[in-house]
C-alpha cells in the first residue's frame, strides 16, 4: 500500500516540474496551475497538463519539457503527457490565489467527530475510527482540527514527530500503521504554546491544513473537531468537503440537548448525521466480570430514537485505553465495542460534497 514512498515520489515529480517555466507569464507551470493532476501507476507517470489557452504556442515544448525533467525522478519508467481543455469560465488560478496541492488530493469520504462537550472522548474516538479502518486496508488520514486541546498526534507518536516540507506542501508524518496525522500542534515552535484563536483564524487554518498538505489519494480522512456545538466546529466544517458527522456523547453528557444541537446544525450544513458513539459507558469489573455505570445509567438508547439517529457502541471505561493513548499507542487498541462503528460507517459513508453555508 502507498504511503511514504508515492507520497515522496509525487513531491519530487512536483519538484521537477517546478523548473519549467512559462516564459512570458514567468512563473513555473505548477505555481500557475497548469497541472491539473499527477497520476502514478507501478512507475508509469501521466502528466496531465491545462494551459490557460489551447492556443499556447508552447504546447509542443512543454510536452517535451515535462518528459525529459519527470523521466529523471527515481523509479519513474515512463511518462505520458495529456493536454486538458482549460477551463473557459474560469480566470487564471495562480497557486498566490489558491495555494495548496488540492489537485494532487483525492480524498472520498469526510468524516467530522463532534460532541457536546471536551472531556468525554472525543479524540478517542476519532483515533479509534482511524486506526480500526487502516486496519481494515483503507487508506487514513486524521486532521486534529480541535486546536483549543490537540490532543490527536500524542496519541499516534511517541514524542514530536518530524514533519517535512516541499516548495508547495507539508508532508504529514506518518503513524507507524501507515496513517497520515496533521494538527497544529505540529507545526508550533512550542507544543505548551495556548493557541487562543478566533474563529474565523481557525477556519482558515484548517483550510490550509486541507489545501496545503500533501495528503494524496485518501479513503477516509476522519477530522477531530473542536468540542461543543457552537461557532467553533460550524466553522471547522464549512472549511472542508463533508460525507457526515459522528457525534460522540458520554452518560453524564446532557446528551439529549447536545444531539439536538448537534441535529440542528447537521440540517443547516445539510451533512447526514452518520451515528452516536456512547463513550464511558460502564466499568466492567476485570475480576467479576460485572458492568457498572459509575457515570449514571445511560439514556442513550432512548435519545437516538427520539432523533432518528443510530447509536452505534457505548464503550467501556477501561484504563488500557488511557494508558496507550498517552504512550502514543493508540494504534495498539483493543476495543471490540468499536467494531460496529467501523463497521456502520464502512456502510453508510456518502461520498464527501462541500457543506452548504448556513443561511
Ligand atoms: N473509554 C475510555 N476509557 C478510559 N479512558 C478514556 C476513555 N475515553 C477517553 N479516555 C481518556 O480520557 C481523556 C479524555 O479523552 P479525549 O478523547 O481526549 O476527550 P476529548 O477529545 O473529548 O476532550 C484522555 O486521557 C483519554 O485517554
Ligand atoms: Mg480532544
Amino acid at each position: 500500500m502507498n504511503n511514504g514512498e508515492g507520497v515522496n515520489q509525487r513531491v519530487e515529480i512536483l519538484q521537477v516540474l517546478r523548473t519549467i517555466k512559462a516564459p512570458e507569464l514567468e512563473k513555473d507551470i505548477v505555481s500557475l496551475n497548469f497541472i491539473a493532476d499527477v497520476k502514478i501507476e507501478e512507475g508509469n507517470v501521466t502528466v496531465h497538463f491545462r494551459p490557460d489557452t489551447m492556443k499556447c504556442p508552447l504546447l509542443d515544448q512543454f510536452t517535451a519539457e515535462i518528459k525529459r525533467a519527470v523521466i529523471e525522478v527515481e523509479g519513474v519508467r515512463k511518462v505520458d503527457v495529456v493536454i486538458e481543455h482549460p477551463k473557459q469560465d474560469e480566470p487564471l488560478e495562480t497557486e498566490e490565489k489558491f495555494g495548496g496541492v488540492q489537485d494532487l488530493n483525492h480524498v472520498k469520504k469526510v468524516i467530522a467527530v463532534m460532541s457536546g462537550k471536551g472531556g468525554v472522548g472525543k479524540s478517542l474516538v476519532s483515533g479509534l475510527l482511524a486506526v480500526t479502518l487502516r486496519r481494515k486496508g483503507y487508506r487514513v488520514g486524521i486532521l486534529d482540527a480541535d486546536i483549543t486541546g490537540p490532543s490527536i498526534p500524542k496519541m499516534f507518536f511517541d514524542g514530536r514527530p518530524e514533519i517535512s516540507y516541499t516548495p508547495r506542501a507539508i508532508l504529514p508524518p506518518v503513524s507507524s500503521t501507515g496513517i497520515k496525522v496533521m494538527s497544529i500542534n505540529l507545526l508550533l515552535e512550542n507544543e505548551e504554546a495556548a493557541v487562543i484563536w478566533r474563529g474565523p483564524l481557525v477556519g482558515q487554518a484548517i483550510k490550509q491544513f486541507w489545501t496545503d498538505t500533501l495528503w494524496a489519494d485518501l479513503d477516509y480522512f476522519i477530522v477531530d473537531l473542536p468540542p461543543g456545538t457552537s461557532d467553533a466546529p460550524l466553522t471547522v466544517m464549512q472549511s472542508l468537503p463533508m460525507s457526515g458527522i459522528l457525534l460522540v456523547t458520554s452518560p453524564q453528557g446532557l446528551a439529549g440537548m447536545v444531539v439536538r444541537k448537534a441535529a440542528n446544525m447537521a440540517s443547516q450544513v445539510g451533512i447526514p448525521i452518520l451515528g452516536v458513539v456512547e463513550n464511558m459507558s460502564f466499568f466492567k469489573a476485570p475480576d467479576t466480570g460485572n458492568e457498572y455505570e459509575i457515570f449514571g445509567s445511560s439514556h442513550a438508547e432512548e435519545i437516538a430514537n427520539a432523533f432518528d439517529i443510530p447509536l452505534l457502541a457505548r464503550l467501556p471505561i477501561d484504563s488500557n485505553i488511557a494508558i496507550l493513548c498517552d504512550q502514543g499507542k493508540v494504534e495498539e487498541c483493543q476495543v471490540p465495542e468499536f467494531d460496529a462503528v467501523t463497521a456502520w460507517i464502512e456502510r453508510v459513508t456518502p461520498d464527501c460534497q462541500l457543506p452548504k453555508m448556513p443561511a
